[in-house]
């Protein structure tokens, strides 16, 4: 089974040219993490998915109404617009003339950690999903429309890879409708910025993978055998998105191990002390240090916050039902019973972010979950498995067994993390 961590983190890859840069971090090698928290609630998922009707018929085929013919109640404006409607429960519907909403080979920042057509994928079905509420539509995403609330403004997207590959989506999404002399996209450390001249906006990725600090900063050389957090100490990154006036974060991944190790004092100072302590107090404690800082630096009459739940994994097959030992490698259709929830998927820590964000509100703080997990994790078939760029020559005994370097973490491009993309529009603009 591939590793969790041999994927985390992007390599140093230009997202101006898409051409990954041999580097340092290659010789760091990779660790296998081990996901030892197990989440200790099994009994409670399996009373969940039990519960729940499995619905042999649950994504439609196509034929089914499509965007254009229909009357978003979110653009309705008038006094119901999406407040009342959970945009997160919804079904999957194969819509081939709406999606996908670019193409691959046009975007011109498209990633070659994500271009799964580019590198081999002959199936690709996954591009022609689009997520359909239960209680309302979806407004069809309008490039011009966004770059105009956009216009002098910041986006920033702050956290991992996951979060990465949507600030990649979210470029290519507006990346057609902007003539080739009016952008322009350049990294300085750990913050890469795609501008739209035009507009004077920009849309932002700032790696921070744990958002607090953490040994992982370096956005190169961030693959380190043991995981370091500084729990109380966020400015050193906070000081670069502070003034943003959308701001979209995650973390997740990076902590699944049980105990991580907690450093109080700098990772200069020989007086530092460490401490192991156990992973789920670790992250409330970090995203006690985040909201803290919100509520002190952000204006709130300014800035819209927004945190994205879980991105799912899909590196047990056996979790879905199909044989032992596999994975994702080779999958081309969806999870179909409603209500599937994977191992990988934390409940725990989707409770901690969710009480973060709810004391947050109680002090005038308001952070919008862009709840993505449930939604992607029928998505089974949407990662890049083997069809990415690989860092590494394959060894032979790789090359006989691709699943064991397939990579089901990330997701291709166009792809799920285009409709993560459309949810948070649909905030942005109709909210
Ligand atoms: C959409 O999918 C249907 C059914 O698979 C297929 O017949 C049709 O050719 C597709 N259309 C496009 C534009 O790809
Ligand atoms: C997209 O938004 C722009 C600016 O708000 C508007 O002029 C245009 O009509 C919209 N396009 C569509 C297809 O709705
Ligand atoms: C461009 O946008 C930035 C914020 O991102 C703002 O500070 C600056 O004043 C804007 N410049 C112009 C010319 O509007
Ligand atoms: C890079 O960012 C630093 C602040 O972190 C700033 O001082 C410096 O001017 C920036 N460099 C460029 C080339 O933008
Ligand atoms: C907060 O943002 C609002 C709206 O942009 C602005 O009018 C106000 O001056 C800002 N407050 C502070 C303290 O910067
Ligand atoms: C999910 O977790 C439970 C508890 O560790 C384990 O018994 C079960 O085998 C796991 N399922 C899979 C498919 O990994
Ligand atoms: C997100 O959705 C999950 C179920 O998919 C639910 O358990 C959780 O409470 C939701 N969180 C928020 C903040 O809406």
């Amino acid at each position: 089974m591939a590793s969790t961590n041999q994927f985390l983190g992007f390599r140093n890859e230009s997202p101006v040219t898409g051409k990954g840069k041999v580097n340092m971090a290659k010789k760091l090698h990779m660790v296998a993490g081990t996901w030892g928290v197990r989440c200790t609630f099994h009994s409670l998922v399996g009373l969940l998915v039990a519960t729940l009707v499995v619905a042999a018929v649950y994504m439609t085929g196509e034929g089914g109404r499509w965007l254009e013919d229909r009357k978003s109640i979110c653009q309705n404006g008038g006094e119901s617009s999406c407040s009342g409607c959970n945009l997160f429960s919804g079904k999957w519907v194969f819509d081939n003339r709406s999606h996908p909403l670019y193409k691959e080979k046009q975007c011109t920042f498209m990633s070659d950690q994500l271009a799964c057509e580019k590198f081999g994928r002959q199936d690709l079905s996954y591009q022609n999903w689009r997520w359909q509420p239960h209680q309302c539509d979806l407004p069809r995403f309008n490039a011009t429309a966004l770059l105009e609330r956009l216009r002098g403004k910041r986006l920033v997207f702050v956290g991992d890879s996951l979060n990465r590959g949507q600030w990649v989506s979210m470029v290519c999404l507006v990346d057609s409708s902007i003539p080739p002399n009016l952008k322009s996209m350049h990294t300085n450390g750990s913050l890469t910025t795609f501008k739209a001249t035009e507009y004077n906006a920009t849309i932002e990725f700032y790696w921070a993978p744990m958002l607090v600090e953490s040994n992982s900063d370096d956005p190169v050389m961030h693959r380190l055998p043991e995981r370091v957090v500084r729990v109380q100490a966020i400015e050193k990154h906070a000081r670069h998105w502070t003034d943003a006036d959308i701001l979209v974060f995650n973390t997740y991944l990076w902590w699944r191990r049980s105990k991580m190790k907690v450093l109080w004092g700098s990772f200069e100072s020989p007086d530092g002390i460490y401490k192991d302590v156990e992973m789920v107090r670790v992250y409330e404690m970090a995203l006690k240090t985040w909201s803290d800082w919100l509520e002190v630096h952000v204006n709130r009459s300014k800035t819209q916050l927004f945190f994205v739940s879980m991105s799912p994994t899909h590196q047990r097959a056996e979790e879905w039902g199909a044989a032992e030992g596999q994975n994702c490698y080779s999958e081309t259709e969806l999870i179909s019973q409603e209500g599937y929830w994977g191992n990988g998927s934390c409940l725990k820590m989707m409770g901690v972010v969710d009480d973060t964000i709810d004391r947050l509100k109680k002090r005038g703080v308001n952070v919008k979950v862009l709840n993505i997990t449930q939604l992607s994790e029928y998505r089974k078939e949407g990662h890049p498995s083997i069809y990415r760029k690989q860092w590494e020559p394959l060894t032979e005994d790789q090359l006989s067994d691709p699943k064991s370097y397939a990579d089901c973490i990330h997701w291709c491009l166009p792809g799920v993390p285009d409709v993560w993309n459309e949810l948070l529009y649909a905030y942005i603009l109709h909210y």
